[in-house]
């Protein structure tokens, strides 16, 4: 079943960050989403053993960043090394949001949440943010879409 949920629903590619204190950290997610209009929510699902996932429950704001077509490097890049062992910022050009989350310079657009909300879903935790600040960094720009087979 997996497969098929795979092939036939449909996700984009994010980089998940967050500032905790002095430390920064970000995380490949496919499982991003708006939830809510009014107000406006975004979700995020986490799993629980991510470095990132602890680092939002302290800062309790986040930040997607939607990647460009093409940029399946940053989603290796944040997706497969954890921020416990690695400072995955290193070299990489970024901007501090209004609450502090680290932006990716070439990120398409960013939104920054403040969380509202944590639900556990099976082995994921959704995490929950009003979106109190987000802009286009790149216009005429595709955003990357999620393929399995970019990956695994
Ligand atoms: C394309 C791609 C999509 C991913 N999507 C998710 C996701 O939606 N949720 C999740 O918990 N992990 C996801 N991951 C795995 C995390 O990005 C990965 O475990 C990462 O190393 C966690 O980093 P951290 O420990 O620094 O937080 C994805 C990885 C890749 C490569």
């Amino acid at each position: 079943m997996q497969q098929v949920v795979s092939k036939a629903i449909s996700h984009g590619v994010y980089i998940v960050t967050v500032r905790s204190g002095d430390k920064i950290n970000g995380m490949t997610a496919a499982w991003v989403s708006q939830v809510s209009m009014r107000p406006l929510l975004l979700m995020a699902s986490i799993a629980p053993m991510r470095h990132t996932h602890g680092l939002i429950e302290k800062a309790r704001y986040f930040a997607v960043n939607t990647l460009p077509e093409g940029r399946q490097d940053l989603a290796k890049h944040f997706g497969f090394k954890s921020g416990r062992k690695v400072d995955k910022f290193e070299g990489i050009s970024f901007f501090d949001a209004p609450n502090g989350s680290p932006v990716l310079n070439d990120a398409l657009a960013y939104f920054e949440c403040s969380l509202t909300d944590s639900f556990t879903a099976g082995d994921h935790t959704l995490f929950v943010g009003e979106l109190v600040s987000a802009k286009i960094l790149k216009e005429d720009v595709q955003p990357l879409i999620f393929r399995w087979e970019d990956y695994f």
